[in-house]
């Protein structure tokens, strides 16, 4: 088999056969096949999509060349969950605890963040002590004694998709639905995942600006996903506004605790209690959807959720308990007014308050970038809100005066007034 061939037949739209995608993804990951080959490649699925079944057989494919995580000797059922990422969006860190909590085996792995979107991995090590470097063996010893387990990437899980990435990155050659659904489903895959919970973001603080393009993917995701043997659950939510009110690391774990213990509500509570009523049914647990938001929503009231969250930040290297993990605090704390006339807030751009984010240095312009773990911006209001002058809008957490005024800068564009009463967003899109 010559590779120019396959390069040939995609560049012609000639369907592939599955061992010709094989040999693709195990080149990738030994460096058989030079880059510019698998760029050339690259470009020319971008130009010519691949179809749902090649996409499933890249998908394999691509995760069976590395390590494949084993994890049918857990406590059954088990269950993994991802999110296309967003800004505020920390739902892994109440989603985990609370389906164990449940009875659901969750074993994850997570990236760090880059860009407006944050990352679960930065958010979980600005716990002093937290470790998100589990080896596979760690990583199943915890979730088989506690019911979860996290850890960050590693090299040794679906390597072919770490070199496509890299080059599709370098190449302009991300923005293909195939291969973002097969970058995702093939480390899940590789992660041991049977049943996956998906949430897919919508609006301008995700990957996915518009609602088509989201629900694309989304059917996307979820027909390869049966292809490959997975049972998906997917839920477009979304992603106009920052989730919740928190963003920036130390910041979210503390407002991911406030939701487990029941103190917290509103969209990042209704977020994470969506995915564990998806997560449910996929799992096998309960009867019907409606039963799985109700057993998650009494895991919280009856504190069984928050509980099972302090167990598993000690067996990950926490210490202590809830308000004595020495969670960062950063130097300065300034509140932001309305400026403005009152009214209704209309307008809370996700993206904009990310970017001050980022400037305060809760995230990374480039992935070699160190974050500040106790940066970050508080929202005080939400669209719909009823405001009025000197309203206190964002409270931004800083570890420098210049930092604190770029943020300000910026946020100054995130917010939209309108004189008369505007209705919050959905925050659920479509379920299926
Ligand atoms: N996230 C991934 O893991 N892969 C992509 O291709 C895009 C987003």
């Amino acid at each position: 088999l010559d590779f120019r061939t396959i390069i040939a037949k995609r560049r012609s739209g000639e369907a592939h056969e599955e061992r010709e995608l094989r040999m693709l993804a195990q080149g990738a990951a030994d460096g058989s096949i030079p880059d510019y080959q698998l760029a050339a490649w690259l470009m020319a699925a971008v130009l010519r999509p691949l179809t749902t079944q090649e996409t499933a057989w890249l998908t394999v494919a691509m995760a069976e060349s590395g390590q494949r995580l084993d994890l049918t000797g857990l406590p059954q059922p088990c269950l993994d969950k991802h999110s296309t990422g967003g800004v505020g969006d920390k739902t892994t860190i109440v989603l985990l605890p609370l389906l164990a909590a449940c009875g659901v085996t969750v074993v994850k792995m997570s990236g760090r963040g880059l860009g407006i979107t944050g990352g679960t991995v930065d958010k979980l090590e600005s716990v002093p002590g937290f470790r998100m470097d589990l080896s596979p063996a760690e990583l199943l010893a915890q979730a088989s004694r506690f019911g979860l387990a996290i850890t960050g990437p590693t090299a040794e899980l679906a390597p072919a998709d770490r070199a496509l990435y890299a080059l599709r990155d370098a190449t302009g050659t991300v923005a293909s639905v195939p291969l973002i659904v097969s970058s995702i489903l093939s480390k899940k895959l590789a992660g041991g995942a049977k049943n996956l919970v998906l949430d897919v973001k919508c609006g301008s603080g995700g990957f996915m600006p518009t609602f088509d393009a989201a629900r694309e993917l989304a059917q996307a995701l979820r027909q390869t996903g049966e292809l490959c043997g997975l049972k998906v659950r997917v839920a477009l939510t979304d992603m106009t506004q920052p989730l919740g009110r928190a963003v920036g690391n130390a910041l979210e774990v503390e407002e991911a605790f406030e939701v487990l213990s029941g103190e917290a509500g509103g969209r990042q509570r209704q977020a994470a209690q969506l995915q564990a009523e998806g997560g449910k049914p996929a799992a096998g647990r309960a009867a019907s959807p409606s039963d799985g938001v109700e057993i998650a929503r009494e895991a919280i009231a009856r504190g069984h959720a928050l509980h099972k969250a302090e167990e598993w930040f000690v067996a990950q290297g926490a210490s202590g308990s809830r308000g004595s993990w020495g969670l960062p605090r950063a130097r300065l704390q300034t509140e932001i007014p309305l400026a403005g006339e009152g009214g209704w807030i209309a307008r809370l751009d996700p993206r904009a308050v990310g970017e001050a984010a980022v400037l305060l240095g809760a995230g990374r312009k480039t992935k070699t970038d160190a974050v500040l773990p106790a940066a970050g911006i508080e929202c005080l209001a939400e669209v719909g809100d009823e405001v009025r002058p000197g309203h206190k809008l964002f409270r931004i957490h800083a570890e420098t005066e210049e930092a604190a005024q770029a943020a300000q800068e910026r946020l100054a564009e995130a917010v939209g007034v309108h004189s008369e009463r505007v209705p919050p967003p959905p925050l659920i899109l479509e379920t299926f």
